[in-house]
C-alpha cells in the first residue's frame, strides 16, 4: 500500500480586523443656530412664531433680522446676520434664494 500524503493547502484568512467602525463625522449645527441660540430669538419669538407669508421673500428675512439685531441691541455682524436669516430660512420659511 503506498500512502499518499493529502497535501494541504492552507488556505489564508484575511481578516480585515480593523475596518473603522463609525466615521466620526460630528454634525456640526449651523452657525446661524448657534447665532439664534446664542441670541435668545427665541425669548420673543417662541411667541410670536416666524411667519413664512409675512417675511415672504429671502432679502425681507435679512431685513428683519437685521431690524431685531438693531432694535435691540444684539450687535450681530453682517455676515452672522445672513448666517442667522440662512438658518432661519432653511428651518421656518423656505424661500428661495
Ligand atoms: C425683545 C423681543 C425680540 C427679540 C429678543 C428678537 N425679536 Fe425678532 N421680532 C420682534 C418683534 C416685536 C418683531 C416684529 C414682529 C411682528 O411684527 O410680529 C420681530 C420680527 C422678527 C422677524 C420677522 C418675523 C416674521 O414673522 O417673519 C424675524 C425673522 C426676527 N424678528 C428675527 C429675530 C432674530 C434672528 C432674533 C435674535 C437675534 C430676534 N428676532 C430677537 C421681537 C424680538
Amino acid at each position: 500500500m503506498k500512502n499518499i500524503p493529502l497535501k494541504s493547502y492552507a488556505i489564508p484568512l484575511v481578516i480585515i480586523g480593523s475596518l473603522l467602525s463609525s466615521q466620526t463625522v460630528m454634525a456640526e449645527p449651523h452657525p446661524g443656530k448657534v447665532l439664534h441660540d446664542d441670541n435668545n430669538c427665541l425669548r420673543c419669538h417662541v411667541d410670536k412664531p416666524y411667519n413664512p407669508s409675512k417675511t415672504d421673500s429671502f432679502p425681507k428675512l435679512i431685513k428683519s433680522v437685521r431690524f431685531c439685531n438693531e432694535n435691540l441691541g444684539i450687535g450681530l455682524f453682517d455676515d452672522e446676520i445672513e448666517e442667522l436669516a440662512d438658518y432661519l430660512n432653511q428651518t421656518y420659511y423656505q424661500h428661495p434664494k
